[in-house]
C-alpha cells in the first residue's frame, strides 16, 4: 500500500487560493492517497511554519504571496531556474531539508503552446507588459524557448531593467508611454500586469499597430476574457487566457510529490474557473 501523501500551498492570505481544487482533482483522478490543504501563514511566523510542516511529514508545499522570496532562505538549496526568475513558487522536502524551484515559467510556456496556432516569438518580437514576478517568469520561458527579441514595458522603468539584465542581447526596456509603437512588428503581446482584472484599473492600450495575426495572451483570469482579450479578438488576433498557466504551472509540482505528471482538461479548467 503507497503512503498517504501531504501537500500545500503557504501564504498569507490563502483563503482564495486555487490550488487546492486543483491539486485535489488531480490526487482523485488518479486514486491516489493523499491531500492538498491550504496553510495560512503570517510573515513573521515562516520558519516555524515551515518547520511544522516538515515534521508533520509533507512531501512539499507551494509558496506564494508573500513569501516567495523569503523562503530562499530557509531552502538547502534552490535551483538555477528559481534563482534567475528570483522567486520560489514550489518546494520539495528531501530528508527534512527544503529544495526550491519554479514552474511559472514551465506553466505559461505550456499553456501557450497548447493554445496558440502558430505563435513566433523566435522570429519576431515578444512585448511584454508589467515586469513583476510574473514577468520575470514569463522572460525567462520566452529566452529559455528561443526567444530572439522581447521588449519589456513597464510603468515603473527600473524595474523593466532588472528584467533585462537576465539577458541584454534578447531583452530592451521602452518607456510604458511608448507601449503602443512597440506594437508595430510584435509577433506576441502578453499582460502580465495587474491591469484589467476585477476590481483593478483598466489596461489602457490600444492595439491598432499590432499584426493581425499576432498572439495576445492574458495572465489575469478574472474575467477570463479581459478588455484586452475583448479588444483583440474583435481585431481577429488568436488570443490565450490567463487560466491555462494557473493550472499548468500545478503540473510539474504535483509531479514531484505525488510522482504522476497530471493533465490539464476542460472538466478541471471548468471546476476552477466555476
Ligand atoms: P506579480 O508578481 O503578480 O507580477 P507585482 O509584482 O505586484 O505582481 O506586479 C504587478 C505589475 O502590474 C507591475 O508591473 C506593476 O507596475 P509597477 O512595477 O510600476 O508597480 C503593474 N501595475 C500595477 N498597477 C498598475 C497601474 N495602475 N499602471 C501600470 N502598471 C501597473
Amino acid at each position: 500500500m503507497s503512503a498517504f501523501v501531504r501537500a500545500g500551498v503557504i501564504g498569507h492570505p490563502i483563503k482564495h487560493s486555487k490550488s487546492p481544487l486543483i491539486h485535489n482533482h488531480w490526487i482523485a483522478e488518479h486514486g491516489l492517497q493523499g491531500e492538498y490543504t491550504a496553510i495560512d501563514i503570517a510573515p513573521e511566523n515562516l520558519k516555524e511554519g515551515v518547520q511544522k510542516l516538515i515534521d508533520n511529514g509533507f512531501a512539499g508545499f507551494n509558496v506564494t504571496v508573500p513569501h516567495k522570496q523569503e523562503i530562499f532562505k530557509l531552502c538547502e538549496n534552490v535551483d538555477g531556474k528559481a534563482k534567475t526568475i528570483g522567486a520560489v513558487n514550489t518546494v520539495v522536502v528531501k530528508n527534512g531539508t527544503l529544495h526550491g524551484t519554479n514552474t511559472d515559467a514551465f506553466g505559461f510556456m505550456q499553456n501557450v503552446h497548447q493554445s496558440a496556432f502558430g505563435l513566433d516569438f523566435v522570429h519576431r518580437p515578444s512585448v511584454v507588459l508589467g515586469a513583476g514576478g510574473a514577468a520575470r517568469a514569463i522572460v525567462y520561458g520566452l529566452i529559455e524557448a528561443g526567444a530572439r527579441q522581447i521588449i519589456v514595458t513597464n510603468r515603473t522603468e527600473e524595474k523593466a531593467k532588472e528584467i533585462a539584465a537576465m539577458n541584454p542581447d534578447i531583452v530592451s526596456v521602452v518607456s510604458w508611454s511608448a507601449r503602443e509603437k512597440m506594437l508595430r512588428d510584435a509577433g506576441f503581446l502578453v499582460n502580465t500586469t495587474s491591469l484589467g482584472m476585477v476590481g483593478k484599473d483598466a489596461l489602457e492600450i490600444d492595439l491598432a499597430l499590432l499584426p493581425n495575426d499576432a498572439v495576445v495572451s492574458d495572465i489575469v483570469y478574472a474575467p477570463l476574457e479581459t478588455d484586452l482579450l475583448l479588444q483583440a479578438k474583435a481585431r481577429g488576433n488568436q488570443i490565450v487566457t490567463g487560466i491555462g498557466m494557473l493550472l499548468h504551472q500545478a503540473r510539474p509540482a504535483f509531479e514531484k510529490w505525488f510522482g504522476v505528471l497530471p493533465e490539464v482538461t476542460e472538466a478541471l479548467e471548468k471546476k476552477v474557473l466555476a
